[in-house]
């Protein structure tokens, strides 16, 4: 369905060559001070157009407030958001009338529904996410200014070039594929830093979107290329998410982890998705997995974080960080040997605008959905603190039962 969250409720709207595309918000506290200037920071480095490794459809996609906001402040009441589509050029696509686009949503949208739109992706187009960037840009208003939490997401891959190992990649694995037990940690701590520091200033220095330059650089060629060759390519984000108290997620179908996929696993082209040491960490004995427990500033912490700040569906209190994986575009220019929709066989070769890779443009759209998500689960888990706050305090339990000193609280 086009709705998600429970209390912090985001529901998107629109199709690729439809007037406008948007959302509703719905849950957001009153009393957030918040201007579209707020919003379109985001929604402006997630626009087309941005650069050469971008489709060259050009939106601008300028944010309209319609209601929840007076004056600059939210009202709690439902936020509308509306953005025009305005660069559409539906004949681009009259090939695609008898051809659904292999590995698009052409051919299921049209099997679920028995009609689709006329045009383009409609509701399966990357404009859907608009609403959600628009809508994360929101939650991250308020998670920022009241828990100072920070959200950066990078891109760590583009085809096979890979963010440098000792940079990005946990070193769980040195001898290659040799069966050994030997590891130090998840993270190297060249990694550990880059997830502790990385700014969006810094992301934003490179069209790519990769923080590490010398790799930037390979991966625009790398886009380049396909892109020249009428072809696309795949590509990884890498997102951390700083500062979230400890106690979010509601076990055991909702836990953070499931929501977090969830959420990501929703965005168009994503095809993985894997949070804390993710697969490479199957691949070392819990004696070298565990993060063990130590005083942080006066609270429990880990001096590890293989577990990518979640344990049993619940937030700890370190940084979570997490990859998607993003699937090369499927609309390429390059004739593809298919089959129409009445399955007589052809040569389809796309026209219209694509982007080559998404990744660099997935970049505010990772960032938007861990938002949300922190947001809803925030809102859950303080309605639930409060609820119990307001009952006696039970002094007949023995102490193993409570939680002996102040841990990271959830509401400030
Ligand atoms: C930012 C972004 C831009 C995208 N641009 C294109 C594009 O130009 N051409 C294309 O075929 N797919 C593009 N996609 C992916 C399609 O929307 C997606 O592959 C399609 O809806 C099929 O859905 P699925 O890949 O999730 O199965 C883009 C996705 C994102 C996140």
């Amino acid at each position: 369905m086009s709705t998600f969250g429970s209390l912090f409720r985001v529901t998107t709207y629109g199709e690729s060559h439809c007037a406008s595309v948007g959302a509703i918000i719905d849950g957001c506290p009153p009393g957030l001070e918040l201007s579209a200037a707020d919003v379109q920071v985001q929604l402006s480095r997630r626009r087309p157009g941005q650069s050469n490794l971008t489709t060259p459809r050009d939106e601008k996609d300028l944010v309209h407030i319609q209601s929840g906001i007076e004056q600059g402040v939210t009202l709690g009441t439902p936020i509308g958001l509306l953005v025009k589509n305005e660069d559409q050029r539906p004949k681009d696509y009259s090939e695609t009338d008898l051809y659904p686009r292999p590995s698009h949503a052409d051919y299921t949208y049209l099997t679920k529904y028995g009609i689709k739109a006329s045009s383009g992706g409609g509701r399966s187009s990357a404009r859907e996410t608009i609403g959600r960037v628009a809508a994360g840009a929101i939650a991250e208003r308020y998670l920022k200014q009241v828990y100072g939490i920070e959200i950066v997401a990078f891109v760590s891959s583009v085809g096979k070039i890979h963010l440098p190992a000792h940079v990005a990649t946990p070193s769980i694995a040195p001898n290659g594929n040799q069966d050994n037990d030997e590891a130090e940690d998840a993270l190297t701590p060249e990694f550990r830093h880059l997830l502790a520091t990385i700014t969006r200033e810094e992301v934003d220095k490179h069209p790519t979107r990769c923080p590490h330059l010398e790799t930037a650089e390979l991966m625009t060629k790398r886009i380049i290329r396909a892109k020249e060759a009428s072809d696309s390519i795949g590509g990884t984000v890498t997102c951390v998410i700083r500062n979230v108290p400890a106690g979010l997620g509601e076990p055991v179908f909702d836990k953070f982890e499931a929501k977090l996929a969830h959420a990501m696993l929703s965005i168009p082209a994503t095809k993985a998705f894997e949070v804390g040491s993710g697969f490479k960490g199957t691949e070392v004995p819990g004696s070298k997995h565990n993060d063990p427990f130590v005083l942080k500033d006066g609270k429990l912490g880990t001096s590890t974080n293989w577990s990518g700040g979640i344990q049993g569906g619940i937030t700890n209190g370190e940084d979570i960080f997490f990859r998607i994986g993003f699937k090369s575009p499927a609309t390429i220019s390059q004739p593809q040997y298919t089959a129409q929709y009445d399955g007589t066989p052809g040569t389809l070769a796309a026209r219209g605008r694509h982007d080559p890779c998404v990744v660099p443009r997935a970049v505010p759209i990772v960032e938007a959905m861990a938002a949300i998500v922190v947001m809803d689960q925030l809102l859950i888990q303080n309605a639930r603190k409060t609820a119990a706050s307001l009952l006696p305090p039970i002094t007949t339990l023995p102490p193993t039962m409570v939680m002996p000193s102040k841990g990271k609280e959830v509401s400030q």
